[in-house]
């Protein structure tokens, strides 16, 4: 099994609309084996294949007692009910947002074999999987966030030497200028914004 690289804010795969598994014979099981392994390695909940920079409708989601794999998946069904929580997202380390999503779905897609799959769910596991597929969309939770509570996460020592987390508030457009510096320098062309039409599909 080999690492992946996890793909950056600014890299413009993270903006495609990945493309559908039309044949068995497309999935490589490896490949699955790695996006798995990567996502543990960098202790992520959910990873979508686009954020290796393979734009193919590929998700993988744990809730830490089990592990899903899930291909072509689609929203079949969303609760009325929605939350609005903290999320982060291994393509925007350092940073978090609040986003509201549905409570509860029923995702339906393909197993790692091809076989139909369906999966009910509810809450945190709920969160991860409409936050990964709109990673298949080319959309990033900060599309989605409330402008007002997209902060940094730093980790600091207190006086007592206890770890405690530090919240500094942030925009767009600063988030935009650390990631072209920090993570994106080797790219000739970035693309930060999402294509146009997938900025109006909101919760
Ligand atoms: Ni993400």
């Amino acid at each position: 099994m080999a690492l992946l690289k996890v793909i950056k804010y600014g890299h413009p795969i993270l903006r495609q609309v990945a493309q559908k598994y039309k044949h068995k014979s497309e999935i490589d099981q490896n490949f699955i084996d790695d996006l798995i392994e990567t996502m543990k390695r960098e202790d992520g909940v959910g990873l979508a294949a686009t954020q290796v920079a393979v734009p193919r409708r590929l998700v993988v989601v744990t809730d830490t007692k089990e592990l899903y794999i899930i291909l072509n998946p689609v929203i079949a069904a969303r609760s009325v009910k929605t939350e609005t929580e903290v999320e982060g997202c291994l393509s925007l380390p350092g940073l978090q947002g609040r986003v509201e999503r549905h409570l509860k779905i029923v995702v339906r897609g393909l197993d790692r074999f091809g076989e139909p799959l369906e999966i009910t769910a509810s809450n945190l596991l709920a969160r991860v999987f409409q936050h990964e597929i709109d990673h298949l969309n080319g959309v990033m939770y900060i599309d989605r966030a409330e402008p007002e509570s997209l902060n940094w996460v730093d980790y600091v020592e207190d006086e007592a030497g206890q770890e405690k987390t530090q919240l500094t508030p942030t925009q767009i457009e600063e988030i935009q200028e650390v990631f072209r510096e920090r993570y994106n320098q080797d790219l000739s062309e970035l693309q930060f914004e999402p294509a146009e039409a997938l900025v109006e599909e909101k919760v």
